[in-house]
């Protein structure tokens, strides 16, 4: 993970760095640092957050066109002062920042160490910038050759940017397996892990592809492979407005997302579906259709939420297109010699679209000779590089750790996926497809409708605030969502929280229940209604205190819950769109009741570009 941003022009290199680390800093933020070149090469760097360094250093001190900023998320060495980067070359005249893992990073140490280097810091970037320091200054070759020929010898990930006090004119950067984006200002050059720090000053962009070099010198870009072919930049135009990577008046990018819900699912849905007309298209996959209606089976890979919204899926795909589904965490499918073949469909969830697990494993299945489909959120990034075809989910930047308005967008393209090819294939009923369509494009209003059930979930959270741990259940369609409840607990609120199958519950989960374990039950009217009524008392028989969700109107379930959330009633294939809504705003408002830091939660980021 990490952030990385860079500057070369005419203006102060550090506001818009300083900035632009403020964007980036979902991807990390245990230590923050930026080098500026102004005669000196001078780094600022500190462990914690981007505001923790503002407040070490005079701003408006720090001058120079030039500079690099780096915000951490760590691998290498503990988060402190030392392993911040921007890491120094022995001389103090290179600088860099580095985003990924230098995986043979001791064999290079070794040989250095043998040459008299001395390290201070733990990280393998430090060893990374003297590699190549060593290279130019022993090989008599100049500083771009230099990081190219390092780049040749490094095993592992990289998105890299590295400045010379001897050449104030010069930035080089270069990518493998992590992101980076060079945005094309007039007479000045930007570079970033994701467009988000560039869009204020230049929507042109050229994306990095792995094992490409960026030069930039002077007001000259050119960029070449590693293996020393230069090459034409292809650049592309960035539709993203600012007002989507700015909170907008919430107190928190989690609530702005949550609360964006019925907008993103609507970008989601608009131009694919049309319900009166019974039209579903998905043009990402126009020309996959055909091999998924002939897979011998659906294998869907994700991490974190993207896994449980491939979980719902797994219901819909088998309900609708009676096609066999297995979902698959990344990490696990990766590494465990899994049975695929070209027969195979794998469809690759993923918000980010850089998730090293995910990228792996659809490497992985790419081998077996399985056709990949890929749903992303990010336009560009690596994942829907890496698979053959695939939807984008449009719900605008996501910039929460806490995943929210994708969930809801992913699901949404999963839905429109499954009935296009249940109709194709004929497995639905033509009144049902046509139903589902109509549900379908009601549920952005649905959305808005469960969203004004946030004053009452406020009221809840306060009295729940100080439980220990946490119980999610639900059934079918609904289990997946228990999944998700509680994980959006965990990671923002720092309670243990479980979700499971209702019914699995008296198989462990009952022995925990007691007059103080909440229990959140997902208990909407679908085909299960009348099983969860009975888990739920089993809860209540043992003073469980039962929180649970459901659909307008129900009356059996408010006689035995202590709180009931109503949403609105639709199809229980779709209720996972709707019913996922209060466990968002639960989760949310306890956190904040208890001092934590929604949008940046300790020890995560939001993109996972290391395994
Ligand atoms: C991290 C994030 C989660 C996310 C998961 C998968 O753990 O904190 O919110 O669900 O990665 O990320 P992806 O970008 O592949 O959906």
């Amino acid at each position: 993970m990490c952030g990385i941003v860079a500057y070369l022009g005419k203006r102060e290199a550090y506001p818009i760095i300083i900035k632009g680390l403020e964007r980036l800093e979902y991807r990390g933020y245990d230590s923050t640092g930026v080098a500026l070149l102004n005669g000196d090469l001078n780094v600022y760097k500190k462990k914690g957050k981007v505001s923790e360094l503002r407040a070490t250093l005079n701003e408006e001190s720090l001058i120079g066109n030039i500079g690099i900023g780096h915000t951490r998320w760590a691998t290498h060495g503990e988060p402190n002062d030392t392993n911040a980067h921007p890491h120094l070359s022995q001389s103090g005249n290179l600088a860099m920042i580095h985003n990924g893992i230098i995986e043979n990073y001791d064999s290079i140490k070794t040989d250095l160490l043998k040459k008299g280097y001395e390290f201070t810091s733990e990280t393998d970037s430090e060893i990374f910038i003297n590699f190549i320091e060593d290279i130019h200054k022993n090989n008599d070759v100049d500083l771009c050759e230099a990081v190219r020929l390092a780049l040749n010898k490094v095993v592992g990930a990289y998105a890299i940017a590295i400045i010379s006090k001897d050449e104030p004119d010069l930035l080089i950067a270069a990518r493998k397996g992590s992101p980076l984006v060079v945005g094309l200002g007039k007479d000045e050059f930007f570079l970033a892990s994701d467009a988000t720090p560039i869009i204020e000053y230049t929507n042109e962009v050229v994306y990095l592809e792995d094992q490409e070099i960026a030069i930039i010198k002077g007001n000259h870009l050119t960029i070449k492979s590693i293996e020393d072919v230069e090459l034409t930049p292809y650049i592309q135009t960035v539709d993203m407005q600012l007002e989507a990577i700015e909170k907008g008046g919430y107190e928190h990018f989690m609530l702005k997302e949550i609360f964006e819900q019925p907008k993103s699912i609507g970008d989601c849905l608009r131009g694919r579906l049309k319900a009166k007309d019974g039209r579903l298209v998905l043009g990402g996959i126009h020309d996959y259709v055909n091999k998924i209606l002939n897979a011998d089976r659906i294998l869907i890979i994700g991490c974190g939420t993207s896994w449980h919204a491939g979980l719902v899926a797994e219901y819909i795909f088998e309900e609708f297109c009676r096609i066999p589904v297995e979902v698959e965490y990344a990490s696990e499918f990766r590494y465990r010699n899994p049975v695929v073949g070209e027969k195979d469909v794998v469809i690759a969830i993923s918000q980010s679209g850089e998730t090293a697990d995910t990228l792996a494993a659809i490497d992985l299945a790419k081998s077996k000779g399985a056709t990949i489909l890929g749903i992303c959120n990010v336009v560009g990034s690596s994942i829907p590089r890496a698979t053959h075809a695939g939807s984008y989910t449009h719900a605008g930047p996501e910039i929460g750790v806490a995943s929210t308005k994708a969930f809801t967008a992913q699901i949404s393209v999963l839905i429109m996926m499954a009935l296009m090819i249940a109709e194709k294939k004929g497995s639905i009923s033509n009144s049902l497809y046509r139903q589902l369509l109509v549900d379908l494009e009601s549920i952005p209003d649905k959305a808005a409708k469960a969203l004004d059930l946030n004053p009452q979930i406020e009221y809840i959270s306060e009295l729940f605030k100080d439980s220990a741990n946490f119980l999610y259940l639900g059934r079918g369609y609904n289990f997946p969502v228990a999944l998700e409840g509680a994980l959006k607990l965990k990671e923002i609120s720092y309670i243990h929280a479980e979700g499971y199958p209702a019914a699995e519950m008296k198989h462990g989960p009952i022995a925990l229940i007691d007059e103080s374990m909440p229990v959140v039950f997902i208990a909407t009217k679908d085909s299960s209604y009348e099983k969860i009524v009975s888990n739920i008392q089993e809860v209540k028989a043992r003073k469980g205190r039962v929180i649970a969700i459901v659909s307008e109107g129900d009356t059996e379930v408010s006689k035995m819950a202590e709180f009931t959330i109503e949403v609105p009633a639709t199809h229980e294939a779709l209720m996972p769109l709707i019913s996922v809504i209060p466990l968002q705003l639960l989760s949310y408002h306890i956190a904040v009741l208890r001092g934590c830091n929604v949008d940046q939660p300790r020890n995560l980021a939001k993109s996972v570009t290391v395994e």
